[in-house]
């Protein structure tokens, strides 16, 4: 059993963001980047931008970086390579893949989502809902912001096709138990259908473990570039017909779903993030020292927990007012009680944003539209 001993100091030196006098609060909006991210978007840009498929060095170094990261995501996610798939962010990753598997949908069909989710795993369900007649239902969640799984069973019946969840709320921090839910969904005949954007940032990744068909996840919010990352089972990409131009590539699997050129440069720029962590030789190269692992974890396998029992008692120090090493950004306020809570900005412009973050205590009743426009204020 083993923890990397967090060096606040030189992790804020390897970010040249943070080089100024502001504290970025809003950790749900995404993170900033290492420099080796930064330097990685760049090199690649001036030393091998090209497209894949052509008889020249820029062209094969492209492709030799499109394949690592293909490891990379495989590592970050805990599946085969050729069950990744890259897009421009999560949401359009999802209305893609929604999409598809609609072409398997009928009208009747029941799609469920949950009160806990992000719209960026509602809206696609209730797009696609509309254009095929489907039905889409909507589990509760309980006062204490965790997901009603009794509420979700009973939703449940032998129309539902999909059960799409999230593995944390990015609203209120909640984490659900996504293999319990995967085993409902599955029970009943559906696909398991995660959102892990909020969560990637702090937990590993293990699909299979957790015996999920689908999942999309961001690598911006965890020291990436503004990407999107998608994993679904092999035998359903097998099967899926993808919506892409004829020319495209079938192989390997994940590609069918990615339409056009992939964006190389953050692609770069993922793999100066991921690829060398998830190496133990490379251990300390890039963000594997940005990130604490929990003990006893693989820091090859989703190598991105920041330990969570250290981030909890950060967060309650916060909090209260009283941590020696939580930052306290000017104009913070003390959050009431220990009712839930839910991190928000007040102010307007990034200067103004930055310098006025506040947490306050979230509704007890609430859904994502609500959340979305707290978050927003
Ligand atoms: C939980 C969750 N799901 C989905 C999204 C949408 O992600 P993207 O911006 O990559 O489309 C976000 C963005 O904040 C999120 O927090």
């Amino acid at each position: 059993m083993s923890t990397i001993a967090l060096d606040p100091a030189a992790v804020r030196r390897r970010f040249s963001a943070l080089d100024r006098t502001l504290a970025f609060f809003d950790g749900p909006g995404g993170t900033q980047v290492p420099d080796e991210v930064i330097d990685a978007i760049a090199g690649y840009l001036r030393e091998s931008n090209a497209n894949v498929s052509g008889p020249y060095e820029t062209s094969r170094s492209t492709e030799a970086l499109v394949e690592d990261s293909r490891a990379a995501g495989a590592s970050f996610l805990g599946c085969g390579a050729e069950e990744v798939i890259f897009g421009a962010n999560m949401t359009t990753l999802n209305f893609a893949l929604t999409r598809t598997v609609g072409r398997e949908l009928e009208a009747g069909d029941e799609i469920v989502v949950t009160q806990l989710d992000h719209d960026g795993n509602v809206s696609p369900w209730l797009e696609l809902a509309r254009d095929l007649g489907l039905e889409v239902r909507f589990a509760a969640i309980r006062d204490d912001t965790t997901l009603d799984l009794d509420d979700l069973a009973s939703q449940l019946s032998d129309r539902t096709r999909v059960v799409a969840y999230p593995w944390a709320s990015n609203a209120v921090g909640t984490l659900v138990d996504v293999a319990q839910v995967a085993e409902l969904a599955h029970e009943a005949g559906a696909l398991a259908w995660v959102d892990a954007v909020h969560y990637a940032p702090h937990g590993p990744i293990d699909v299979a473990a957790a015996g999920i068909d689908v999942l999309l996840c961001s690598p911006y919010k965890f020291f990436g570039p503004h990407l999107g990352l998608g994993f679904a089972r092999a035998e359903l990409l097998q099967r899926w017909r993808p919506y892409k131009v004829r020319p495209a590539a079938n192989e390997p699997l994940g590609h069918r779903f990615e339409t056009g050129t992939l964006a190389h440069e953050l692609l770069a720029g993922f793999v100066a993030g991921e690829l060398r962590a998830a190496r133990p030789a490379d251990h300390g190269r890039a963000s594997a020292d940005i990130r604490v692992q929990p003990p006893g974890s693989d820091p090859g396998r989703g190598g991105n927990a920041i330990g969570r029992a250290r981030l909890r008692r950060l967060a309650r120090e916060l909090l209260r007012g009283r941590g020696d090493e939580a930052p306290r950004p000017p104009g913070w306020r003390r959050a009431r009680g220990d009712r839930p809570l839910q991190h928000g900005l007040r102010g307007r412009g990034t200067a103004g944003r930055a310098r006025r973050a506040v947490i306050f205590p979230a509704r007890t009743r609430h859904d994502s539209v609500t959340h979305a426009r707290a978050a927003r204020r």
